[in-house]
């Protein structure tokens, strides 16, 4: 029976496995818990080395099919257990079709449209010969000074437990071993980003019940979705490294969630538990993080050297072992690897042709986006226009259209926004001008890792040359009939260690905004950025503004296609705008305290200008307009236990189709603990011809209404009043009451 044509039985798969596990040595067992480095900047012993005498199961930070199927023959046909290799990396929003990055796809407030893009995702990367990505990321994040941000789904547990469950299906399809599809890695457990400051690596001090209640449950999700892989965080949480933290790992993981795959540490990780002051040494590093429920040390090399000695000795039980390699050897069984550990290599130029990728990347591109202003009805931009001006530097970067975390090796090939406003415009003139250039103060150390940039590296440009630039953006500005300015951030200035304390426009972009605006024109404008923006001016003195994010391989396909009408932006804010990056941690579903909003004598937080958002969550706007009407409860009153609907209509009132976002919110007006003023507890995404009307339907039962209490100690449903909205962001004013006894 070929195991790829039905979903191997359970029972099937340990047999196999206790056979495996029956015939190897304590050296062959420990190979299996190491993940080697594979890329030429990992120092050390050259990995076929370390793989012919089978101290290794798994190879990351190589994307090369031919040399895939070297390193795997030499371990399925010269190591002692002939096991072969799982092949891993970060494939976070494509491979080589690239989706937009995860924040914007959760932008779309579509789980169907983002389950479809890791579905090609990981049948590309399949296709190249990987088996296992380090993706879903599922860290909440409520700091937009965070890099992190843009690889996440925002702030919000319900959002982002849908977005999980979405993704986990997407990349490991109907079961693990499916085919075309590859192991999905829920990362970072937990609690990554909270980390003080926003500052990327730093400490996480989170209560029991914000972990429980907000950060983990995005991780819980996709448990239940069956990822197969899990990836412990870098950072000390609440005092205890995550990569050694048996509360997270065990306890939780396993023994409350059941995960009955295995847990791979960050990069390095293992080994800085002695670096980040928790082990002696790399000896006690490994036991305590194997102790805790890491089965496998990524690129540290600190397994491979300790745990032999430590079995040796007694210290380290080999039961422990045991357990760790059952389940790395179950997901190389269950994903065929014993029968088809090699790659064709033709196959993957195949797969990356196929129409239905770029297409799926610009329709995702398009549901993504936000359309956060459009003052006097600028947007959609007619298509007759005769002389558009495009203005910014970003408007025609193709890594700042894909955004970060791209495969090694990849060499960016984005449609870019001013490409796309060209292909939408034929006859028109369009006019290209960057302006001054954008670079981080602080270069990344990863973007002089050559592996990971393609672009050759320029001088940085001087004052002299910035200011021609300048002169020169505004003077294209001038001759134009319409100004598209294109905004942001390069790609280097979000994802990991890409933390920043501001969240203003990087360099003169503001000021180049405002030259612009001086000419009186009309101006729109559009963001390619991978975290939130203060665009405090711009918000109020650019009629119309469109967040893109970065929006990947056909972004700017995507774009035009919205500023020029033909897709109506539908998108909605994962995550709040902040008004100034010193006002985080900034989030919606906070508690009400004794002086909120409401209240007569509410005191602003900051006497030097207010915290509310810039654009709140769930926010977007679109071309059309909508009602959202006829909220109903199935009861009033319901017992502790029981599960009421909520119905709300939604009708399309404007003069094109649209989609609308409609959302449903509570708030627990007393309990055992203060609950937030309003929590997301349901979502839908509906599509409405002019005048149509649809219902939408929402559940509310104890996985809603209860929540784990702080002041019990364990997960509650109070008997309480409860506040319910449903609207189209998390400002929603149509109100029910739910009465729980
Ligand atoms: C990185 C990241 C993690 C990634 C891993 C392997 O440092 O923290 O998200 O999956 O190393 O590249």
């Amino acid at each position: 029976m070929d195991i790829h044509t039905t979903i191997p039985a359970d029972a099937k798969v340990k047999a196999r496995v206790e056979a495996l596990l029956s015939g190897m040595s304590l050296e062959a067992k420990i190979g299996q818990l190491v993940q080697l480095g594979g890329a030429d900047f990992i120092p050390g012993p050259k990995p076929e080395d370390i793989i012919r005498r089978g101290g290794a199961g798994s190879v990351l930070w190589l994307n090369d099919t031919k040399r895939f199927n070297e390193l795997q023959k030499i371990a399925v046909e010269e190591s002692p257990s002939k096991i072969p290799l799982l092949f891993a990396l970060d494939v976070i929003h494509g491979y080589r079709t690239i989706f937009p990055v995860p924040l914007a796809m959760a932008a779309s407030w579509d789980p169907s449209t983002v389950e479809r893009a890791q579905a090609i995702a990981a049948r590309e990367a399949r296709a190249a010969g990987l088996h296992w990505t380090f993706a879903p990321m599922l860290d909440i994040a409520r700091d937009a000074r965070w890099g992190r941000i843009v690889e996440g789904a925002g702030e919000d547990p319900c959002l982002g437990a849908a977005m999980a469950a979405a993704q986990v299906r997407g990349f490991q399809g109907d079961y693990l071993g499916a085919p075309d599809h590859v192991v999905a890695c829920a990362k970072h457990f937990a609690g990554y980003g909270a980390s003080d400051g926003g500052r990327d690596y730093d400490p996480v001090y989170l209560p029991e019940g914000q972990l429980r209640n907000v950060y983990f449950p995005p991780f819980r999700a996709a448990v239940e979705a069956g990822v197969g892989t899990f990836m412990s965080a870098y950072m000390d949480l609440n005092d205890v490294p995550a990569s050694g933290n048996r509360w997270l790992l065990r306890d939780v993981l396993r023994g409350e969630w059941g995960f009955q795959g295995f847990v791979v540490s960050d990069a390095f990780a293992v080994g800085n538990l002695v670096i980040q002051g928790f082990a002696r040494d790399g000896r006690d590093a490994a036991f305590r993080a194997l102790s805790a429920g890491l089965d496998m040390d990524m690129a540290s090399g600190t397994y491979l050297e300790h745990l032999a000695g430590l079995v040796e000795d007694g210290t380290l039980d080999m039961a422990l072992i045991d357990d760790a390699v059952r389940a790395v050897l179950a997901i190389k069984v269950r994903m065929g690897l014993f029968e088809q550990p090699y790659t064709d290599e033709s196959l993957l130029e195949q797969v990356v042709a196929l129409p239905e990728h770029r297409s799926a990347a610009r329709i995702a591109a398009q549901r993504s986006m936000v359309l956060l202003r459009n003052e006097g009805r600028l947007l959609p931009l007619a298509k007759d226009l005769k002389h558009v001006a495009v203005i910014g530097p970003v408007a025609d970067s193709k890594p700042a259209t894909e955004g970060s975390w791209m495969v090694f090796g990849h060499v960016p090939a984005a449609v870019t926004v001013l490409e796309g406003i060209r292909a939408k415009l034929p006859g028109a003139t369009v006019e290209y001008a960057p302006g001054p250039e954008i670079r981080r103060d602080i270069p990344s150390w990863m973007e002089n890792l050559d592996i990971m940039n393609s672009e050759p590296r320029k001088a940085p440009q001087t004052p002299a040359e910035a200011e021609t630039a300048f002169q020169t953006a505004v003077e294209t500005a001038r001759r134009a009939d319409v100004i598209i300015m294109v905004l942001g951030e390069n790609a280097s200035m979000s994802g990991e260690a890409a933390s920043r304390a501001s969240l203003d426009l990087p360099g003169r972009q503001e000021e180049l905004l405002k030259a612009v605006a001086a000419l009186c024109k009309p101006v729109v404008l559009v963001l390619l950025n991978g975290r939130p923006l203060s665009i405090n001016w711009a918000a109020e003195n650019i009629p119309a503004i469109l967040e893109a994010w970065q929006p990947g391989t056909e972004g700017g396909h995507a774009v035009a296609d919205i500023l020029f009408g033909d897709a109506n932006p539908g998108g909605k804010l994962p995550v709040a705008f902040p008004r100034k990056g010193s006002h985080a941690p900034l989030y919606y579903a906070r508690n009400l305290t004794h002086s909120p909003e409401s209240s007569p004598i509410y005191n602003p937080r900051y006497w030097d200008g207010l915290p509310t958002p810039l654009y709140p969550f769930g926010f977007g706007l679109s071309y059309t307009t909508f009602a959202i009407t006829d909220l109903a409860v199935s009861a009033a009153q319901v017992r502790v236990g029981d599960t009421v609907s909520v119905t709300a209509s939604v009708t399309n009132t404007g003069a094109v189709a649209g989609d609308e976002v409609v959302q449903l919110y509570i708030h627990q007006r007393a309990g055992s603990d203060s609950r937030p003023m309003r929590e997301l507890k349901g979502f839908e995404r509906v599509t409405l011809q002019p005048g149509e009307t649809k219902t939408v339907t929402f559940r509310l039962g104890p996985s809603e209404l209860g929540y784990w209490s702080t002041n019990l100690g364990h997960w509650v449903q109070d008997a309480a009043a409860f506040d319910l909205w449903v609207g189209a962001d998390s400002l929603a004013e149509l109100h029910a009451e739910l009465v729980v006894e």
